[in-house]
């Protein structure tokens, strides 16, 4: 299967780093976003890396050009409709991402792959709601999507094997190492990562430790490039609530219930660097 046009739903943090991805690795990308004010954020982010990566001369302005002409924006689905592979990036909730899959199964050619790049969601529940299951996947990259080189691809009970195998392809040709995975809550990174998160957000909530030594802690103690409280920041507060429940959901287990203490931050509204503010501040919001 020869995948070309890339279809990328969802600018935020995941999908811009995605589409951006994508572009840079040849492909011709089309993003979908639900406003014009979000899009143009999501389409700003990927313009600024550029900029950043020609000021840093790591790719050339003619590079940083061929890079823009081979990505647009849209905010109507039905774009979608010669698109080979599409990466649903949405919010990390299932009634949004089956309404999501079950449009784009009526709008996207026969033998084209949808793939999510949710966190930590049953992927085979978002393919139930289409008639093409076998060319249902997770791709889960990692944040941020254009640096970190690993994509766990997520088989479930009805992937084919080639569906698997020209993600694999696809996931190489964009200079990242593949992993396979199986379509359990979490998957592999995030069923150790978030517990690790979820123990550190309760050792700060009980007194343990402040968030600036545990912190640096992680840092300093295991080569960690950031300790867990600015990886929470970073990674958002809502997305590693999300992604815990669903954890939970699936193993009962205390250590993966998500603390008191990270729920009233999401409903509070701090959501890490993305709302300027989460266990700390940012003067930008991201
Ligand atoms: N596009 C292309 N390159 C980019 C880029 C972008 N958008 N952003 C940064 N870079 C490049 C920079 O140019 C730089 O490259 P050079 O060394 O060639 O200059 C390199 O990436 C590092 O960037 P910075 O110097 O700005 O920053 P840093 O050295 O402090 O590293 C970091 C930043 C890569 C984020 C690092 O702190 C890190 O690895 N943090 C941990 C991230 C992590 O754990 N991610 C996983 C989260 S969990 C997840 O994603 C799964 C989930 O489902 C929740
Ligand atoms: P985000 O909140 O930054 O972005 C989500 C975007 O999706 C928003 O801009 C929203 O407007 C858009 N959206 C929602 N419904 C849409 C629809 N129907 N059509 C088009 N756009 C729609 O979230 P994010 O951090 O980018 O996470 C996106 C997905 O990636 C989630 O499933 C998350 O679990 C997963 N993920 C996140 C990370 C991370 O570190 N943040 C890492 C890996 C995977």
């Amino acid at each position: 299967m020869a995948i070309k046009k890339v279809g990328v739903v969802g600018g935020g943090l995941m999908g811009s780093g995605i589409a951006q991805t994508a572009a840079q690795a040849g492909y011709d990308v089309l993003l979908a976003e639900v406003s014009q004010e979000l899009l143009d954020r999501g389409m700003g982010r990927i313009n600024g890396a550029w900029d950043m990566l020609t000021k840093k001369g790591r790719i050339t302005e003619e590079q940083a050009g061929e890079y823009r002409g081979r990505i647009r924006g849209t905010l109507d689905m039905r774009d979608f409709a010669d698109r080979d592979l599409v990466i649903e990036a949405i919010i990390e909730n299932m009634d949004e991402k089956k309404k999501l899959f079950s449009a784009l199964d009526g709008i996207v050619p026969a033998g084209a792959i949808i793939a999510s790049n949710t966190s930590s969601l049953p992927i085979i529940e978002m393919a139930s709601v289409t008639a093409r299951q076998e060319n249902i996947a997770g791709l889960h990259f990692f944040n941020p999507a254009p640096v970190m080189k690993l994509v766990e691809i997520v088989r479930t009970i009805a992937t084919s094997d080639e569906t698997t195998e020209a993600l694999r392809e696809f996931a190489q040709s964009l200079g990242k190492t593949p992993i396979i995975a199986k379509d359990t809550a979490g998957f592999v990174v995030n069923f150790l990562l978030i517990p690790y998160m979820l123990s550190a957000v309760r050792m700060y909530e009980n007194g343990l430790a402040t968030m600036d030594d545990i912190d640096t802690g992680m840092k300093l103690g295991c080569g960690y490039p950031m300790g867990p409280f600015e990886l929470l920041d970073y990674v958002g507060l809502d997305t590693t609530l999300y992604a815990a429940e669903a954890i939970y959901h699936e193993y009962p287990d205390p250590a993966y219930a998500p603390p008191t203490l990270l729920r009233r931050m999401v409903q509070a509204g701090r959501y890490g660097m993305k709302t300027g503010k989460g266990f700390r501040e940012y003067a930008e919001k991201r």
